[in-house]
């Protein structure tokens, strides 16, 4: 007997950052955040429930997942047997198309198109809010990579109510980003780690304070299209989690010499008129945001900085969709 499905998603970009849990084991967030599906980039994941398996089988980009990496899959497979109450141990095949664990949220493609496609393969037909809760129990932020376009995750107090929506469909707004690769290399410390030691900063305690205000003033600018407003929030929003990365102990560093460069040489664009801003999750790549009309412009400026070794661009994404079933999907 066996139980396949495949699906793909999208990373995302987060305009107000997820950084700190107001319980770790669940992954509920210390505040709200916000984000974009990013297009073009992408996980594929197959899942195989087989009866024959006497342990999981996680093979990421080609590579058999070992160590932690392979016990975060297999913890979040046993939820998935939990709620469907199979008991196969599953083979998992997942592509992506882009840098791993490079600030890319690979981590929230990942969960997103394992959670549909576990989900699928054994036997669930889950909504998007139980497959946004589901996502988040792999990783946070995929839990924002389920629903599509612009998307807000809601803390809430519990699993129940902690959960990500779409709060305008990806052609609301032609929003584009343009990501500075500066770095291919692999992060020294997760996302996972560096959540636990946000309270450690004694500047966590302001950003989550001051969140709900950041989140009306993104939403808006979102909605209105209004890019100065959105510029003025996400950076500011960006330099928040980054003031408490930096303060945490022990401190965490995720920018490089060529970051800075990006980040600098965004700030004078803009100051000559350019609609442009930037935002770092936990890696050194820049994302830098502008609206369709400015595109070629910034990707030819950020190809001349000599830090930048490529940029991949990107615009609003669908959600998490199923692929078809076809045993070689990806
Ligand atoms: C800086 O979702 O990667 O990208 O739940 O431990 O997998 P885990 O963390 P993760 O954290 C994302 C942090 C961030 C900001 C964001 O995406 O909101």
């Amino acid at each position: 007997m066996s139980y396949f499905a495949a699906a793909a998603a999208h990373p995302n970009i987060a305009f107000i950052k997820y950084w700190g849990n107001s319980d770790d084991r669940w992954r509920i967030p210390a505040n709200g955040s916000l984000s974009m599906n990013l297009t073009g980039l992408q996980t594929k994941t197959t899942v195989e429930f087989r009866s024959q398996l006497d342990c999981d089988r996680v093979i990421l980009n080609g590579n058999p997942l070992s160590g932690k990496a392979f016990t975060r899959v297999t913890e979040f497979l046993d939820l998935v047997r939990g709620l469907s109450q199979r008991t196969e141990r599953a083979e998992v095949i997942s592509e992506n198309n882009f840098p791993t664990g490079a600030g890319i949220a690979s981590s929230a493609s990942g969960f997103a198109a394992l959670s549909l496609a576990a989900s699928r393969a054994a036997g669930l037909d889950l909504d998007r809010t139980a497959l946004s809760r589901l996502a988040r129990k792999g990783s946070g932020s995929a839990c924002r990579s389920v629903p599509g376009g612009f998307v807000e995750w809601q803390p809430g107090e519990s699993d129940l109510d902690s959960f990500a929506f779409s709060i305008a469909p990806p052609g609301h707004w032609d929003l584009h980003d343009c990501i500075a690769i500066v770095s291919e290399e692999h992060k020294a410390v997760g996302s996972t780690k560096g959540h636990q030691s946000a309270n450690t900063s004694p500047l966590q305690a302001a950003r989550v304070e001051d969140a709900p205000r950041r989140l009306d003033q993104c939403r808006k600018a979102i909605k209105e299209r209004d890019f100065s407003a959105f510029a003025r929030v996400v950076e500011q929003d960006n330099h928040l989690m980054h003031a408490v990365m930096m303060s945490s102990q022990p401190s965490l560093f995720y920018w490089l010499p060529d970051s800075v460069q990006v980040m600098l040489s965004v700030r004078e664009w803009r100051d000559q008129g350019i609609p442009v801003c930037y935002t770092l999750d936990a890696g050194p790549n820049v994302h830098v945001l502008c609206p369709a009309s400015a595109v070629e412009d910034i990707t030819a400026r950020l190809k001349d900085l000599p830090g930048v070794k490529k940029v991949l661009e990107s615009s609003p994404g669908a959600g998490a969709y199923l692929l078809p079933q076809e045993q070689d999907a990806v």
